[in-house]
């Protein structure tokens, strides 16, 4: 029986890892700190509440002295730090709490690691570390050896938490291990990232705001392929090792949203080309052949299939976007898709 430290759970995938983890490991304790920024919602993780395996505690990961004594306290075995301001757009409008929790946090949750002798330090990074690569080169992707080019605060602030992720593990031996995923999609999105917000907006019938031409690409993976990915590398990873983690699934956004808006039976008119994101990356595309290799992991859940059932989940768990649409939101989509919309209109 191992106790897992899981930051950022109330969160997007965090939440989708703790629940993996209480259905396949369910003699292991789950201890899910969370800051509940605007992004976490404890509602998302109702069901695991009822689990006597299952601890919540609301506890800032920049908070030195709240991480320690939870620590202290619990000894947990494996550490993975989910925690994170995760969305590029609002980097670019406030940077600075990128860089603390993104990076502060992550030195704070390694220092408790080394004083409390965790056995695996995990960090969930992410592909955009990478920078980005040309639409005319289709065969060239990111491997763990691609060197880090980063486009915006946020995966600038991703790249630095890396560094020391790699400096604490050279110069204090920390048991380390990252992953570099490409974009999720599934359950419990934050509606400010693509999918679920297009298919908030198609819902009530929105404009849907493309950046640009809605050329660029991303390599779309099922979240609950990237927890998977993550289980197998905190038990049976390399210390010090980077692990990339892709869809093998390359997609054009306009492609995507016009799959949704057919899924939902709407009209391609509510597409409005906005004005494109600052400094916006063209393609991503992760090469995971050495996790195939090491560990045996690959993608179980193809991207048609996996649209769908999100599309479907999305739909059937409406008071849980609802509520996020109608609060402090509607401020957010005002300030940041305001002026762009009016100006797409003229
Ligand atoms: P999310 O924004 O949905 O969730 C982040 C969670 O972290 C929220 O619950 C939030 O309350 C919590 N949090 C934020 N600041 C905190 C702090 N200071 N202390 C404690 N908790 C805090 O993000 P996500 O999409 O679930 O991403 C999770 C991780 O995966 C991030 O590290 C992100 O960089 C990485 N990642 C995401 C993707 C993706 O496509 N979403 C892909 C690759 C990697
Ligand atoms: O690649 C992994 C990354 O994927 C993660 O590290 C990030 O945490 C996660 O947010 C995601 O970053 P992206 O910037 O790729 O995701 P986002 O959903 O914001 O945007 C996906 C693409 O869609 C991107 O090219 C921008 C475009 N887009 C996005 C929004 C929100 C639009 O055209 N319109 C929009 O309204």
């Amino acid at each position: 029986m191992s106790t897992i430290l899981v930051t950022g759970g109330a969160g997007f995938i965090g939440a989708n890892f703790v629940y993996l983890q209480l259905e396949k490991h369910p003699e292991d304790r789950i201890v899910c700190i969370d800051k509940l920024t605007y992004a976490g919602n404890l509602h998302t993780l109702d069901k695991a509440m009822q689990s006597p395996n299952f601890r919540f505690e609301k506890i800032d990961i920049c908070d030195r002295e709240a991480v320690f004594a939870i620590f202290k306290e619990e000894r947990p075995d494996i550490v993975v730090n989910f925690a994170a301001e995760s969305h590029v757009d609002r980097s670019i409008e406030n940077p600075g709490v990128f860089l603390q929790t993104n990076i502060v946090g992550t030195q704070v949750l390694m220092d408790a690691s080394r004083e409390y002798k965790v056995k695996r330090y995990h960090q969930v990074s992410t592909d955009e570390v990478y920078g980005d690569l040309p639409l005319d080169r289709p065969d060239l992707l990111f491997t763990e050896t691609t060197p880090l080019k980063t486009s915006s605060p946020y995966s600038s602030s991703k790249a630095g938490a890396d560094l020391l992720v790699n400096a604490y593990h050279r110069t204090f031996g920390l048991p380390t291990t990252i992953s570099r995923c490409s974009n999720n999609y599934g359950p419990y999105q934050f509606p400010e990232k693509l999918i679920p917000l297009m298919i908030a907006n198609a819902l009530a019938n929105k404009p849907l705001p493309v950046y640009g031409e809605g050329l660029n690409v991303r390599d779309w993976l099922y979240v609950e392929d990237h927890c998977k990915a993550i289980d197998l590398i905190i038990r049976q990873g390399k210390v010090g090792e980077v692990y990339n983690i892709g869809g093998h699934n390359e997609m054009r956004n306009i492609d995507i949203v016009k799959i949704i808006i057919k899924a939902l039976g709407k009209s391609e008119d509510l597409i409005t080309y906005v004005a494109d994101r600052k400094g916006h990356d063209m393609r991503y595309a992760i090469d995971p052949t050495k996790i195939h290799n090491e560990l045996g992991w690959l993608p179980e859940t193809m991207f048609a299939e996996g649209i769908q059932k999100t599309i479907a989940w999305y739909l059937s768990n409406k008071d849980w976007w609802e509520k996020i649409v109608s609060g402090e939101y509607v401020h957010y989509f005002e300030k940041m898709y305001g002026e762009r919309l009016k100006k797409s209109q003229k």
